[in-house]
């Protein structure tokens, strides 16, 4: 396996510019997911990497080796598409064994490999189907054993789940991991569903408009969301975002908004002050926000717009001034339309970011 480097990469279709000066490591035996919004550069990129797009500008490294100008078939890459794109008048055994007859490799070696992938991807009985008799979801497995069998120093895969149902995306979502773990390999994987990256991905790449985001695990993406962007995209339902202005008085920062003034903790309040203006955002998660049904001091008054009851969790859609916040509260809690309620704040989980730069405001 190998590490993969982009180092200031640039993809332009004529005048537009796909990709944008994008630089990241993926490391050896690591599982990146690259995510964003529908044509934000995710399928540009991994065409670059694959070779089947050329560079504008910038460097691709693969074990340090610069690929840039290699052939596709000489960048030892495999590519699991949406589609899967298996033979339809092959078997799987012959699916499987295809790419290593193109490389006229021996009979007895081809049979061997394919043994082993089907027996890692568990289609052992399967070999001799045809693809129009496997469900989604075997044919997913052929076509990722199909990449598995050239040994490939990098795997790529372009939304490989998204032509399955739920159910079945939820169960290769797991198996997909699990092939990761076991294999140790390089994987760079193409999703929208940032649900999907949280709970594959040792890393996760966010795009926006052809711009790297946020290059970090899964987990301090969610917690530490770069700017405004990565914050609405990752975690949901999304982030509740709240313009405010930032006041101080006698020494404590407030954070002020139509109808309501929230006294700000010490290291929120020394957050705020870093900001440019004093036009500040607040960033709450839907499970860190109280909903009182009396006035609480500390809290912000609001009034429910709508409950929505999804089974686990209770979604309370509360309207502050002209903006909708999203609460979870427990199932069993009696809340009911315009009704008025206060909304209390975890303040070590407040997020803050720069209304003007829409970065968010590191806190110490
Ligand atoms: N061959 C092309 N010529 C011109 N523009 C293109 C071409 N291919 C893609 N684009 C544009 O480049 C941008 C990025 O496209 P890309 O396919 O990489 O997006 P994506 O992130 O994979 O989106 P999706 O989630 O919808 O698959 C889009 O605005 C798209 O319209
Ligand atoms: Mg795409």
């Amino acid at each position: 396996m190998a590490q993969v480097d982009f180092v200031n990469v640039d993809k332009s279709y004529g005048s537009f510019r796909a990709v944008k000066d994008v630089s990241f490591t993926v490391g050896d035996g690591e599982f990146v997911a690259l995510v964003g919004p529908s044509g934000c550069g995710k399928t540009t990129t991994l065409n670059l990497i694959a070779g089947l797009l050329d560079l504008t500008g910038g460097e691709i490294r693969v074990s340090g080796k610069v690929i840039n100008d290699l052939d596709p078939k000489d960048r030892d890459i495999a590519m699991v598409f949406q589609n899967y794109a298996l033979y339809p008048n092959k078997t799987v055994a012959q699916n499987l064994g295809f790419p290593l007859r193109m490389r006229k490799v021996a009979k007895a070696e081809i049979k061997d490999k394919v043994e082993e992938a089907a027996r890692l991807l568990d289609i052992t009985h399967l070999l001799d189907r045809y693809p129009r008799e496997l469900s989604g979801g075997q044919q997913q497995r052929v076509a990722l054993g199909r990449a598995l069998v050239r040994d490939p120093q990098v795997f790529l895969m372009d939304e490989p789940l998204s032509n399955l149902d739920a159910k079945l995306r939820v169960q290769m979502r797991a198996e997909l991991k699990r092939f990761h773990q076991d294999l140790n390999a390089t994987v760079i994987y193409v999703t929208h569903d940032q649900l999907e990256a949280m709970t594959m991905a040792d890393k996760m790449a966010v795009m926006s408009g052809g711009v790297l985001q946020q290059y970090d695990a899964p987990e301090r993406v969610f917690e530490e969301p770069a700017n405004l962007f990565v914050a609405s995209f990752v975690g949901s339902p999304a982030m509740n975002l709240l313009p405010a202005t930032r006041v101080e008085r006698d020494g404590t920062v407030f954070a002020t908004g139509e109808g309501w003034e929230l006294t700000l903790s010490d290291r929120n309040g020394a957050a705020a002050r870093r900001s440019e203006t004093d036009a500040i955002i607040l960033g709450a998660r839907h499970s860190s926000l109280a909903l009182h049904e009396t006035e609480t001091s500390g809290a912000i008054p609001a009034r429910i717009y709508t409950v929505e009851p999804t089974g686990d969790l209770t979604y309370a859609h509360v309207e502050v001034g002209d903006k909708t916040f999203v609460i979870s509260v427990p199932p069993d809690r009696r809340i009911a339309a315009d009704q008025p309620v206060w909304i209390g704040f975890d303040q070590n989980k407040l997020h803050l970011f720069d209304a003007k730069t829409e970065q968010r405001i590191a806190q110490d």
